[in-house]
């Protein structure tokens, strides 16, 4: 990750090779919003601007010439929009804004990021903006291409609260955070070749490692295990692939928590379908469908890293939903933990399969809450779009993800479980059918995981969408692996940690 340091000092006399300020619109044109910066610099780019064709709307980035009073190599002119009614820019415009230049200096080295914080928080967003932006996938490229495609490695953020403890532990909140997004990213980024239930449990314990966590403890069920422990689903799901499945407990137990909160996971390492096998065009971005598992694991290593006063458990449900010749049919019942059996009428249906017996694990370990995300339905993109995740369950918990969201600046929208749905869901063979009615499918898979967590107070979150960006990169969020969810789970978990 981009290393990151405040400073106090004039962001034009910093050496660099980009110095970041904002722009923005007003009612007679343009204007220069930056901390710090010299009035008659200001005054220079608010002439030029317009002459440009630079308006400050948001998602806008220009790079300009720096001028002899500037330190910097060029300047890098961002867009916030409109100011809020009182002057300010929310912070997930900051974020944006943030994120958008440092992504297009891409293949530079150092950057000062000079944008208007009128507090630590909004500094906080700054700074998360900035390293979230900074990130780029070359895991797989030659070395010539991956310079060209690297990240920023030096960040300067100019501010006045350079000094104050509140913006150092913004800071480092900020560089937890963007650090489980990026680690999100990559795994989801990671193609199955590479990325199986295997590899992806060496994956975790190289995390747990990498970043020094204490108290997460790791514990791992094989294939053998799963099978003798009657985890059906997980089971029923991965004996199509040769690769198979496990279900990973990862939990975080600080001294005396608060709460104890679940988080599972859909960790499908790539999904083609199975026996109902899907169609040849876009396949590949089902590389990602083990987005949900990613965030956990990310999630549970960043409440350990912030030390929340939270207990928090992940729960990984692994597996390749591979069309192998042992591979569950449609009209397959299988079993899942705890007794309760499914038609698999769709062996596309996967996800709900594997997340029951993560659900039900979940709840035989009793926590205070249970939250699931998966990469569930394409029904989800149909409901709200590629960038608004959908959140489902018990109300209060369900409202309490949205808030999260909205404090950490995700998209998540609220959606109902009609329970008339159940009836869709009726098997003529099992307890209950694996897919229902054709109308909301994001319901109905939301109804089929409700069926799993009895009393739990408890809330689903569907990133089918949002998880994976197959269109162009916008502010800080690159093209493949988003990350999306990580942060809500997080500020989720930050919620339960406040006493009041
Ligand atoms: N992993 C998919 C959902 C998905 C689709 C995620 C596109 C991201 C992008 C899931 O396993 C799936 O295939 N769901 C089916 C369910 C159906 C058979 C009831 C779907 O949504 O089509
Ligand atoms: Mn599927
Ligand atoms: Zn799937």
């Amino acid at each position: 990750m981009a290393d990151l340091t405040l400073t106090g000092k004039n962001p034009t006399s910093l050496t660099a090779d980009a110095l970041v300020v904002g722009t923005c619109s007003t009612s007679d044109g343009v204007a220069v919003v930056a901390d710090q910066l010299p009035a008659a610099l200001v005054e220079q780019l608010e002439t030029l601007a317009p002459r440009l064709g630079v308006t400050g709307a948001r998602q806008e980035v220009r790079t300009v010439p720096a001028g002899k009073d500037v330190s910097a190599d060029v300047l890098v002119l961002t867009g916030l929009g409109e100011r809020d009614a009182d002057g300010t820019f929310d912070r997930e415009t900051l974020r944006g804004a943030a994120g958008a230049a440092v992504r297009s200096l891409a293949g530079s080295r150092s950057a000062v990021v000079a944008l208007p914080a009128v507090d630590e928080e909004e500094l906080g967003a700054v700074v998360e903006g900035a390293l979230l932006g900074a990130y780029a996938y070359t895991a797989y490229r030659e070395e010539k291409a991956a310079t060209k495609l690297a990240p920023v490695e030096t960040l300067q953020v100019a501010t006045p609260f350079a000094r104050s403890a509140r913006a150092k532990a913004a800071v480092t909140r900020a560089e937890v955070l963007a650090a489980a997004v990026h680690g999100t990213r990559d795994l989801v980024n990671t193609p199955a070749n590479d990325l199986y239930p295997a590899s992806f449990v060496d994956a975790v314990k190289s995390a747990v490692k990498e970043l020094g966590v204490k108290g997460v403890k790791v514990s791992v069920l094989d294939d053998k295990q799963l099978a003798a422990g009657g985890y059906g689903g997980l089971t029923g799901v991965g004996q199509g692939s040769a690769r198979g499945p496990r279900m990973v407990k990862l939990s975080y137990s600080p001294p005396k928590p608060t709460d104890k909160v679940a988080l599972v996971g859909k960790g499908i390492t790539f999904d083609t379908g199975g026996i109902s096998i899907k169609p040849a065009a876009n396949m590949g971005a089902m590389k990602s469908d083990m987005a949900g598992a990613a965030t956990v694991l990310h999630a549970v290593l960043a409440a350990a890293r912030l030390g929340l006063p939270v207990a928090v458990t992940g729960y990984l449900c692994l597996a390749e939903n591979m069309p192998g010749s042992n591979a569950t049919r449609p009209g397959d019942v299988l079993t899942i933990r705890g007794g309760k059996t499914v038609e698999v009428l769709n062996t596309d249906a996967e996800g709900r399969l594997v997340m029951a017996d993560g659900l039900v694990s979940a709840v035989e370990d009793g926590h205070d809450v249970v939250l699931d995300i998966a990469t569930l339905t394409g029904a989800q993109m149909v409901a709200l779009g590629k960038r608004v995740g959908g959140v489902m369950g018990t109300d209060d918990v369900r409202d309490e993800v949205k808030v999260a969201a909205d404090t950490v600046g995700e998209l998540f929208w609220p959606m109902p479980l009609p329970e008339e749905l159940a009836d869709g869901l009726k098997s003529k063979t099992a307890d209950i059918a694996n897919v229902g009615e054709r109308w909301g499918g994001m319901l109905s898979a939301g109804i089929f995981l409700q069926s799993f967590v009895g009393d739990t107070p408890w809330a689903h979150l569907d990133i089918a969408g949002p998880s994976f960006n197959d269109a162009g990169a916008f502010g800080y969020t690159p093209v493949g692996g988003t990350g999306v969810g990580l942060r809500t789970l997080v500020g989720f978990l930050e919620g339960r940690g406040t006493t009041d």
